[in-house]
């Protein structure tokens, strides 16, 4: 494995947080590598310290290990090409929002509030030396189905984890991706007034 990916660190406008900085999001993982039972807690105990509008915590999880029949469930919901490489993930966490409270009133920010606890799932990973790739390209439906969530639970996106390998266990258009510079608008784009 190289050093290059292992950390794949950009052109920042500014010095960022090292965890920040070296994040990555990886398709070549190692298929025999593993993630423990303290860090799986690690990683979800994050996600359930993140913020959420009002506290309401509209998120849910479900975290399988490969090796599970709940991680071949995972891998039988991805879609395309995110089936051909997600299966070495050491672990595949499925974000579920909670749609609406058991009243049926609507849960306005869900979506924000799950986003923001898997960025914290993320950086927790990472400071586990483990790297971290989400993926919206689910069988939401499937994904219910296997789970048997309750219809006000939605399955909104699956984020695998694991250990980075080297691009080559990826075919090649794949294997380029896992090196090619990593890229952003640029900041006075993003930033439409400062003063
Ligand atoms: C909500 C969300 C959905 C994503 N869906 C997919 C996906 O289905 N398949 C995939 O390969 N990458 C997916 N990505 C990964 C992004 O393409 C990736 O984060 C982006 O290109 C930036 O790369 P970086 O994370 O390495 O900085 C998703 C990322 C997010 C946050």
């Amino acid at each position: 494995m190289t050093t290059q990916t292992l950390s794949r660190s950009t052109d920042s406008s500014q010095p960022l947080v090292p965890l920040l900085e070296e994040r990555w999001s990886p398709r070549s993982y190692d298929e025999t590598a593993t993630i423990s039972d303290e860090q799986l807690d690690a990683v979800l105990e994050a996600a359930r310290w993140a913020p959420s509008a009002m506290n309401l915590q509209p998120r849910r999880f479900v975290a399988a290990r490969r090796g599970t029949a709940a991680f071949d469930a995972v891998t039988a919901n991805l879609l395309g090409f995110n089936a051909a490489w997600a299966f070495r993930a050491s672990a595949l966490v499925v974000g579920i929002l909670e749609t609406t409270n058991e009243d049926g009133e609507p849960l306005r920010f869900a979506e924000y509030d799950l986003g923001q606890s898997l960025a914290f799932l993320t950086v927790q990973a990472h400071a586990e030396g483990l790297h971290v790739h989400q993926m919206a390209g689910i069988d939401a439906a499937g994904l219910s189905a296997a789970f048997d969530l309750p219809e006000r639970f939605v399955p909104f996106t699956v984020t695998a984890i694991g250990t980075v390998a080297d691009p080559s266990v990826l075919d090649e258009k794949a294997a380029a991706r896992e090196v090619a510079p990593r890229t952003r608008m640029p900041l006075d784009e993003v930033v439409l007034v400062k003063e």
